[in-house]
């Protein structure tokens, strides 16, 4: 048996022991202290530290209004109803997406009309949009995958000539920035999600930002019972007991203790994208002169908040599928994940009709691996991955 012969054909894995994880949580003792710090505060719903982190959040991603939210998925959710989108109304989005970003648009009663993304940057192809705009559609929403910022300038102008919102899901995307400004002001509402593995995280949270101040007000409300935000200060030495419910609204407010390490983590923003970014540049330095893998391609003039680092297998050239690439990886010692599989193939999304064709989307499903990809990641796991993924590509090349 040769050492090219890979773990799942009998052969000896690249790594012994524990294996590379897809993803490690970044927490320093400055994290661990703040949240300490306001568990002691004795204050752990919102409160001022979310407030604070709201303000911070804005100044950092230049835009207006901020709200901080439970999850990147309620973001969503306040996006759209904030902006009155429900029954009998259509919204274009991508099918190459995490669920959210679909099931929210059906959570609030409208239709969500599938299209395909664009090969540079895997984000919503502005191309495919016009053909799908009906009377009923009301908005876009596109996602920055994997960290990169989508078309937006285009989309944006899509947008203003068919009079449609748009809502920019950078879950993956916060600190990333397009022509020198950065995600988070572009769109008219833009969501961003700080669950454990993203940019920076809270353990679970999100945040909706935008220009209009009407729009963040409406979501500060839907977001907490129809009370205005600043009810919760009923329960401090300061407040009054009174409150008002202007309207019908849900719990997606975050807590002092998520925001308390958001602006920890927050300060590490930049530092923490830099070592993500190192990681990235690594890999697409030793992929590159592989002919069976393609690399991330860049958009030009922007900052690529490498939330995720997705190669793409050139089938055709290989004798296996991304499947058993997949499992043949992991049994090297090496944790890949899949980003995404799109949602018109879920058995959810099967309810819907697809009025196009998605053939980059289809392509790209069939193709992509993501690899590990965390900061501070250990130089020894980057070689790790960089050696199980070549010694594979020289097996099961054709
Ligand atoms: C593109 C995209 N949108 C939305 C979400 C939902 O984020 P959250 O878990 O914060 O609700 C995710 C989560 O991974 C995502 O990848």
């Amino acid at each position: 048996m040769s050492a090219n012969t890979p773990a799942l054909e009998g052969g000896t894995p690249v790594r012994t022991g524990e294996p590379v994880p897809f993803f490690r949580a970044a927490l320093t003792d400055a994290d661990v202290a703040a949240v300490v710090d306001t568990l002691r505060s004795g204050w752990l719903t919102l409160g001022p530290r979310t407030a604070q982190f709201e303000a911070e959040c804005a100044a950092f991603v230049e835009a207006p209004h901020a709200v901080a939210t439970s999850s990147c998925t309620a973001a969503l959710f306040l996006a759209l109803r904030a902006l009155g989108i429900g029954e009998g109304d259509e919204v274009i989005v991508p099918s190459l997406t995490f669920p959210a970003t679909v099931n929210t648009i059906r959570h609030v009663g409208a239709e969500p009309v599938l299209a395909d993304v664009e090969l540079a940057s895997f984000g919503l192809d502005p191309g495919e949009v016009p053909p799908l705009v009906t009377p009923r559609t009301r908005a876009i929403v596109c996602v920055d995958y994997a960290g990169q910022p989508c078309r937006l300038t285009e989309l944006r102008e899509i947008a203003r000539s068919n009079d449609l919102y748009l809502i920019e899901d950078a879950a993956h995307a916060f600190g990333a920035a397009l022509e020198g400004r950065p995600v988070g002001s572009w769109a008219h509402a833009t969501a961003f999600s700080f669950y454990a593995t993203k940019c920076i995280t809270t353990g679970e949270g999100g945040l909706l930002t935008c220009n209009d101040e009407e729009l963040a007000q409406r979501a500060r409300l839907l977001g907490f019972h129809g009370m205005q935000r600043d009810s919760w200060k009923r329960y401090s030495d300061r407040g009054s007991w009174a409150y008002e419910v202007e309207c019908a609204g849900y719990k997606f407010n975050m807590n002092d203790v998520q925001a308390a390490l958001g602006l920890s983590q927050l300060k590490r923003a930049h530092a923490l994208r830099e070592s993500r970014t190192r990681v990235a540049e690594a890999y697409s330095h030793a992929f590159r002169q592989m002919r069976a893998l393609r690399v991330p391609e860049r958009r030009p003039n922007t900052r690529h908040a490498w939330h995720l680092y997705v190669v793409q297998l050139q089938l055709e050239q290989l004798r296996v599928g991304r499947d058993r690439f997949t499992r043949a990886l992991r049994e090297e010692g090496v944790v890949p994940s899949v980003h995404f599989i799109p949602y018109h193939r879920q058995p959810a999304g099967r309810e819907l009709t697809l009025r196009r064709a998605l053939a980059h989307t289809e392509a790209f499903a069939d193709r992509c691996i993501s690899l590990p990809l965390f900061p501070q990641m250990p130089e020894r796991d980057v070689e790790d991955v960089i050696e199980a993924v070549a010694k594979l590509l020289r097996h099961y090349s054709r």
